[in-house]
């Protein structure tokens, strides 16, 4: 998704921009741009590719000048062009800026300012905001008046900085993130920490309403109104700076590869408040779960161990469409919104909807600063350090692992060995051989069938999207006893089903829906700890313990789409189109 970086300081703005702006690679775009403020000029420079294709062809990182902005744009209105790129200009010239979220009333106030006189020249919802802080600064002569006056007829989601001429920057914030980083002598906006890590861990979560103003060194900090607005400063944890891939071909090789030791860490740092979700869950009317992607699938699977294990009812609510049904939340509740970032627009929007319901929220949540996390009564944090790569894999087995130490909490009959279950993830890890020799059969093939049963759908749900996004590849997700019910009718020789098909109370049946896939001419990939001569291929589970079948399912397959990535020559840290945190609805 975009991000959105500004500089204010002594040092030369641009190559401290394009560093920040590299490092925030991971969330996902389609283009870049930079521009500074030098001796009372605006330069810029942008273009479509990848910061350092984009830097190598016009050097972003040689623009003069000690104050600068710079964005990655991830396209929502208009298509991947030069123009479309941020930074924008005013039509005057005299004022630069990059916006991250959505205007919804772009049309209706271009119109207007079109009437007024100034000539667009790009697609974008964004250009309006530069336009219209134009034509505020030239009545008013003053930022903080021009940026309230803006603030006041732009509707949507969005955090932008702008740039004026005269050396001046602010920054704004409504429902996107925007983190002021404040060094010794200089200041940063970003939309995400990685963005000024590396230059300082002080930083300022800037909240929902208010902008700044940077001046001479100094910051004021403000509500829409104009009031001075309280704010802390807090320290970020160094951790998530040290994002580098090591010896690894890829983000998502090592972040999968780190599972052994984030399965032990998961909820480790928070348990007091995994203690006090259980005691919530206990007396609560309702437990709703939410979540997107990936962090639904674990809301799916949070159903079925509280339904199995501790007796009590769940409801997973998909994030994005509870807003067209928001009287199906019950007064009093309890929400437990997952999500990795703790930045995805849906999410926060859930969490908004069961506020208005006065419910209880709980975030399970990997960044602890994160918007979701700032929301919450209670944030348990997954704690396994940065996912880069773009599809979720150690996030999902930590978000897993905390909704098992819950149900412990729920059910002391429930022993966990997480100890030993690290080393069997390790054994999985060991020898990928196997599963990279799978992984080619997956080269040429457009579609992918993969069946479960009970706890074992969502993992074949999660397969489904792994695959997807990692190897562009047609892959769906089936419960098992519906295979008859339509799905058998696209089972012929070109096809291949995964069948997640541990030794639980589902293993006999799912085993049959393996024959009757076969009988039809498909090919059939078999994950489980008991080998069957239906099987074309085998992809060995070790013998754990039954409570742990899901998250020990999601291992093999995250490498099978990991390594099928590489067959189809596709980018496994950034899958193309995809964001890694979602912050636009
Ligand atoms: C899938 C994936 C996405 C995210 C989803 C939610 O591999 O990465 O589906 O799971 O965008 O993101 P968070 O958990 O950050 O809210």
């Amino acid at each position: 998704m975009c991000s959105i970086i500004g500089y204010y300081g002594n040092k030369t703005a641009s190559p401290i921009i394009v560093k920040g702006l590299k490092r925030m690679e991971y969330r996902g775009y389609d283009s870049v741009g930079v521009a500074t403020e030098s001796n009372h000029q605006i330069e810029l420079k942008k273009g479509i590719g990848k910061v350092n294709e984009v830097n190598s062809k016009v050097q972003l990182d040689s623009l003069p000048g000690k104050i600068g902005i710079g964005h990655t744009r991830w396209a929502t209105h208009g298509k991947v062009t030069d123009f479309n790129a941020h930074p924008h200009q005013s039509n005057s010239g005299k004022i630069a800026i990059v916006h991250n979220g959505i205007i919804e009333n772009f049309e209706e106030l271009k119109k207007k300012l079109q009437d007024e006189g100034y000539n667009f020249k790009s697609e974008t919802d964004s250009e309006i905001i530069a336009n219209l802080l134009q034509k505020h600064y030239e009545k008013t002569k003053d930022v903080k008046e021009t940026i309230m006056k803006t603030v006041s007829e732009i509707k949507g989601h969005y955090a932008f900085v702008a740039m004026f001429e005269n050396g001046q920057l602010a920054a704004a914030r409504f429902h996107e993130p925007l983190i002021i980083g404040v060094g010794h002598d200089d200041f940063f906006l970003s939309s995400d920490v990685l963005g000024f890590i590396e230059f300082t861990d002080d930083a300022i979560y800037l909240e929902n309403g208010n902008f700044v103003i940077l001046d001479e060194n100094k910051f004021q900090i403000l509500d829409f109104h104009g009031e001075h607005a309280k704010y802390g400063i807090t320290k970020v944890s160094k951790e998530f700076g040290d994002a580098y891939k090591g010896d690894y071909a890829h983000f998502t090789l090592k972040e999968i590869y780190e599972q052994p030791e984030t399965v032990l860490k998961a909820g480790e740092k928070t348990m007091e408040a995994i203690e006090k979700t259980a005691d919530y869950i206990k007396n609560a009317k309702n437990i709703y779960v939410t979540g997107s992607g990936t962090s639904f699938n674990s809301a799916l699977i949070a159903k079925q161990i509280l339904s199995k294990y501790v007796k009590i009812k769940a409801e997973p609510v998909m994030s994005s469409e509870l807003q067209f049904s928001p009287d199906s939340i019950e007064e009093n509740s309890i929400i437990i919104a997952i999500s990795q970032s703790g930045e995805s627009a849906d999410v926060l929007d859930a969490v908004k909807i069961g506020k208005q319901a006065n419910c209880k929220i709980i975030a399970i949540v990997n960044l602890m600063t994160s918007s979701l996390a700032r929301e919450a009564d209670v944030v348990i944090g997954m704690n396994c350090g940065p996912e880069i790569g773009v599809a979720a894999t150690k996030s999902f087995t930590s978000q897993l692992v905390i909704l098992y130490k819950i149900v412990q909490k729920l059910n002391n009959d429930i022993t966990i060995n997480f100890e030993n279950f690290s080393k069997s993830v390790l054994k999985i890890l060991e020898n990928p051989r196997k599963i990279q020799q799978i992984a080619k059969e997956l080269k040429e093939i457009s579609d992918i069938y993969i069946l479960g049963r009970g706890i074992n759908y969502p993992i074949a749900i999660e397969t489904a999207l792994k695959l997807k996004e990692l190897t562009y590849i047609h892959a769906e997700g089936i419960a098992g006893g519906e295979l008859k019910h339509g799905p058998l009718a696209l089972m012929d020789s070109s096809v291949f089903v995964i069948i997640i098909n541990p030794n639980d109370s589902t293993y006999s049946d799912t085993l049959t829906s393996a024959r009757e896939i076969k009988a039809r001419g498909a090919k059939v990939i078999g994950v489980s700890d008991i080998e069957s001569d239906v099987y074309d291929y085998w992809i060995e589970m070790p013998k754990i313990d039954e409570v742990l079948y899901p998250i020990s399912e999601i291992i093999p397959i995250q490498l099978l789409s990991y390594y099928a990535a590489l067959e189809k020559n596709t980018d496994p840290d950034y899958p193309r189109n995809l964001a890694k945190s979602v912050t636009v609805k």
